[in-house]
């Protein structure tokens, strides 16, 4: 039954299994131990084999939003983080301009985009008591209308593990996402390149346990080899366990360091595979600082506590 269902024949309660991990034999990563060689080794650059965890930095937000806070300056403020990450997550444009190309870190490579922050609104004109005015039309969610935005070719030349594509389950655009991201799939797959899907959240959409597990296991059936979604309060463990592919967590909008940390250790403890976190680190006070702390709590099983208590020392040696 769908997990939407709420019909008396849907009486059967789930069965999420949270404390029995997927086995994936003769691998270290979640549902990958019967890809082909080369996109295990790709995914093995992402995903430390020691704990088959990832620390991704995102800083791909330019794709739709322009310089946001924090990346006016890629080469300023991102490079000095680079070696605290197992991961690069961005844009071609800024690869090409910016990264190194000695650089020995993974990349994951927004491939989807077209659309942005100020994209045009399909407005309609209503009235309530007798006053005129005009929003938009309800369901119509162009940020969600996006299409692939780079070749296979160009992923190659740019040496990528896993391409990231964005998707808007629920959304106005549902379908053509899923289609760009199963065109992706079909595409790397030719070439042992790996991909990540992006759960996107629009307005319409609740950021709950039932939506992700929806949204998360949509995007594996359909070939994405890893997931990205938003951390949930309540029931992050069964969006973990019926996913049978590694999902890691975006950080969403800045939060205050210490429930940053907090969010990344009951990700981890609730069977995320890492994360791929933008605004909080780079909008931190102390970028460098809250990497390592990150980094501490994915890798080194440090405890929120422990992660804030290493920031706070890091940024008082300004480090
Ligand atoms: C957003 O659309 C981008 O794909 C970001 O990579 C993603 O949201 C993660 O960044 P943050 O941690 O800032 O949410």
């Amino acid at each position: 039954m769908a997990d939407i269902s709420t019909s008396a024949a849907d009486k059967k309660d789930k069965e999420y299994f949270t404390n029995v991990p997927q086995e994936a034999p003769g691998f270290f990563l979640k549902g990958s131990h019967q890809y082909d060689w080369g996109l295990k080794n790709r995914l093995s650059k992402v995903f430390n084999p020691k704990d088959g965890r990832t620390v991704m930095l995102a800083f791909d937000h330019g794709y739709f939003q322009g310089p946001t806070t924090g990346l006016e300056r890629v080469d300023q403020t991102i490079l000095p983080l680079e070696p605290y990450a197992d991961c690069l997550m961005l844009t071609r444009g800024i690869q090409r301009s910016v990264i190194p190309a000695s650089t020995q870190k993974a990349i994951a490579l927004r491939a989807s985009g077209g659309t942005s922050m100020v994209s045009p609104m399909e407005e309609w004109e209503g009235e309530i008591d007798g006053k005129k005015f005009k929003m938009g039309r309800p369901g119509f969610e162009p940020l969600s209308n996006e299409s692939t935005a780079l070749t296979i070719e160009e992923a190659i030349r740019l040496n990528a593990c896993v391409l990231a594509v964005q998707v808007f389950v629920g959304s106005a655009y549902e379908r053509q996402s899923l289609k760009n991201m199963t065109d992706l799939v079909d595409a790397a797959s030719r070439y042992g390149i790996g991909v990540m899907g992006v759960v996107a959240v629009g307005r319409a959409m609740a950021r709950n346990a039932q939506y992700f597990r929806l949204a998360t296991r949509i995007m594996a059936e359909l070939g994405a080899n890893v997931v990205k979604c938003y951390y949930t309060e309540d029931g992050f463990d069964t969006i973990t366990s019926c996913c049978p592919v590694p999902i890691v967590i975006a950080g969403g909008k800045k939060l205050p360091e210490l429930d940053a940390l907090k969010m990344c250790a009951s990700a981890i403890k609730e069977g995320a595979s890492g994360v791929d976190m933008g605004r909080n680190i780079f909008q931190s006070d102390a970028p460098v600082a809250m990497m390592q702390a990150v980094r501490g709590v994915v890798h080194e099983g440090l405890t929120a506590d422990q992660g804030y208590a290493m920031y706070q020392d890091l940024k008082a040696k300004k480090k």
